[in-house]
């Protein structure tokens, strides 16, 4: 069970700052999220001024209940209700069709828009309480790791927010996945806290996900959820080898040092147990990357797990990680 530390004193100032166009982070079973009023243009130009996002990156709007999802967006498929039916409240965004309560601003431009009902219970307190929409992006500077606790929240922006909604650590730890309904196939944009598996039962179909191909196109994804330190992907039977040799070159290594490597020695300057079960991992991924910044290291070697079930999603994220930083 999630921690709620959150007060319903809290949850109804949180809910006055949003009418008055202001900005909150709030939980999520996923991660923060940076909140704002979806339907006022000046508050979603905050997020994009205070997270330094392009505002051509387009924001999710978070919802109270699959009931309210006719309020935002228009023609909805039958596949989107079956998928709202069976992962809201819960770790899934669907793309949609914009309807008119949207503004432009909240959709970087496009006609479509990002939905979801988050799964905690102070997200969905102050969601009842406020009333609206939420756009959120996740609680973040951009590109950089998403945060999983309020104290990653004010360690990002400080004074910057206007109120911080403490709802415990993120149960889930990694984002949505974001399913594209908008076609005439649904696709998965990104991979997340729901696994494609989950999706294609109910589906009863496979979906296509985006390309998982080690071979990068220089400059085509540049890293995103990224840390301070440079993320470098080995294959696992060489992490340790891999991590002793930056060593020796003079680097603070930090490795992850997957399951079945557990004790193995090596000499690094901080060392991550990774967990053995896939969910462990998602929800404790973003905190190992930022625990390595804060004890200083410069470079992190890592592996990719199994890329099925929640693997899916942590093995995009650790790609996103390493790839070229955007040029300066
Ligand atoms: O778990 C989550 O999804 C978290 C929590 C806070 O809900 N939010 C999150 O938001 O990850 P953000 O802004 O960091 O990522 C939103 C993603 C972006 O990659 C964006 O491109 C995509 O959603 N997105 C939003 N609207 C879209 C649209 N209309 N079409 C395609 N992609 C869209
Ligand atoms: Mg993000």
């Amino acid at each position: 069970m999630t921690r709620v530390t959150a007060s319903t004193d809290d949850i109804e100032k949180a809910a006055a700052v949003l009418r008055a166009g202001g900005l909150v982070a709030l939980p999520t079973e996923t991660v923060y999220g940076l909140g704002a009023d979806a339907e006022d243009p000046a508050a979603v130009a905050r997020i994009f001024q205070v997270k330094g996002r392009p505002p051509s990156h387009p924001l999710i709007v978070h919802i109270g209940g699959a009931e309210q999802l006719d309020d935002w967006v228009k023609d909805v498929p039958a596949t989107a209700r079956l998928l709202a039916e069976h992962f809201w409240p819960g770790p899934l965004t669907l793309v949609l069709r914009r309807g008119s309560r949207v503004p432009l601003e909240a959709t970087g431009g496009l006609e479509t828009v990002a939905v979801r009902v988050p799964d905690h219970p102070v997200a969905l307190a102050l969601l009842a309480a406020f009333g609206g929409g939420v756009t959120a992006p996740s609680a973040n500077r951009f590109g950089r790791v998403s945060p999983t606790t309020a104290n990653d929240v004010r360690a990002e922006f400080g004074e910057a927010v206007d109120f911080v909604l403490d709802g415990g650590p993120c149960e889930v730890g990694v984002e949505s996945t974001i399913v594209d309904v908008t076609g005439d196939v649904p696709s998965i944009l990104r991979p997340g806290g729901v696994t494609r598996e989950d999706l294609e039962a109910v589906l009863g179909f496979p979906l296509s996900v985006p390309s998982t191909s080690p071979i990068r196109v220089p400059g085509r994804h540049p890293s995103h959820y990224a840390p301070q330190a440079r993320v470098v992907l080995v294959e696992p039977e060489k992490i340790v080898a891999e991590a002793e040799l930056a060593r020796d070159l003079g680097h603070r290594v930090g490795v992850f040092l997957p399951a079945p490597l557990t004790g193995t020695p090596v000499r690094a300057h901080a060392v991550v147990a990774v967990p053995a079960s896939t969910a462990a991992y998602a929800r404790g991924l973003y905190g190992f990357l930022r625990r390595l910044d804060r004890q200083g290291c410069d470079l992190i070697i890592a592996s990719l797990p199994e890329e099925e079930g929640l693997g899916l999603a942590i093995a995009n994220r650790l790609r996103r990680a390493a790839g070229p930083r955007p040029t300066p």
